[in-house]
């Protein structure tokens, strides 16, 4: 198992949030000299659906109502299992089928091999060109053998967007979920981070670049969702923590091979 096993390794797995850390309020005291403040209400909030509540679903849900979006969070076992999550962020707890209801923006944060299992017509509720975005890594150790991706060659992103029936952008699947609490700068830090950023469609892309860097961290465009095999694990800029040139150059430096930690 690759050192830089998100999800596994004893370093990262993270969560519980230590207590107090990412509740809007104790964010805005540690960031309120960092970091820019958000948007103003009315203005840029949109509803946003987070499918899956656990270190990345968990902080992302933290993170996005500190800064004031609409979010409505839903886990496998139901909303009455969310509740301390939602006293903390103001979040909305919900089903897996309600998430998307009206959202702008869906986030899939789920282990890969529950993606099959989630409701058809999941996104049939969501707004007008809803965006997807897709955090997701393959692991088979933890996911099982998935076909699609080891004999029809497909990216995980893509295999996703098939079960989904809707086109993904990929995002914050390289990204410690701890750093989306604690690695956020304003635009122009010196020490700001950039995240890839894959998908088909140019203007949800857009979309989640921008929601990236509302975050607090810079993005470098990846390509397409065929090209996203840049950004999956084992790649040189999986789990790398560095600006935009070392993201781009991270990239570019990536092979296409599966190594054996990521093939069954
Ligand atoms: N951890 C990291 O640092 C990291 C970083 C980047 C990307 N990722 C990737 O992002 C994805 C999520 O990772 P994670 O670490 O956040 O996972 P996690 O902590 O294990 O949480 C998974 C969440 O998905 C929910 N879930 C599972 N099956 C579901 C289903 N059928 N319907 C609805 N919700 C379901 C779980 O709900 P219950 O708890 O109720 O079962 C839980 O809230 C994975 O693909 C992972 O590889 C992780």
């Amino acid at each position: 198992m690759s050192s830089l096993d998100l999800t596994h390794s004893g370093k990262v797995r993270n969560s519980p949030i230590r207590p107090g850390v990412g509740t809007p309020r104790r964010y805005a005291q540690q960031h309120s000299r960092s970091h820019p403040p958000p948007p103003s209400k009315g203005e840029q909030d949109m509803k946003i659906g987070i499918i899956g509540a656990g270190n990345i679903g968990g902080n992302l849900t933290r993170r996005l109502t500190a800064l004031g979006h609409d979010v409505q969070v839903a886990n496998s076992r139901g909303p009455q299992t969310l509740s301390a999550l939602a006293e903390e962020t103001g979040a909305t707890p919900v089903t897996v089928e309600e998430a998307p209801r009206d959202a702008e923006i869906v986030v899939v944060t789920v282990p890969l091999k529950a993606v099959p299992d989630l409701p058809s017509g999941l996104l049939d509720g969501a707004a007008d060109r809803v965006t997807v975005i897709d955090t997701g890594n393959y692991y088979p150790q933890r996911d099982g053998r998935i076909a699609g991706i080891e004999d029809e060659g497909l990216t995980e992103s893509r295999w996703t967007a098939r079960n989904l029936g809707h086109t993904v952008v990929k995002a914050f699947n390289g990204t410690y979920a701890q750093d989306i609490l604690d690695r956020a700068r304003p635009a122009g830090a010196p020490d700001r981070i950039a995240l890839p950023v894959a998908g088909d469609d140019a203007a949800a892309k857009q979309v989640v670049r921008a929601l990236i860097e509302e975050l607090g961290f810079d993005t470098v465009d990846a390509g397409g969702l065929d090209d996203s095999w840049r950004q999956q694990p084992g790649t040189p800029v999986y789990g790398l923590r560095a600006d935009v040139e070392g993201v781009r150059k991270a990239l570019a430096e990536a092979s296409p091979e599966r190594g054996p930690d990521f093939t069954a």
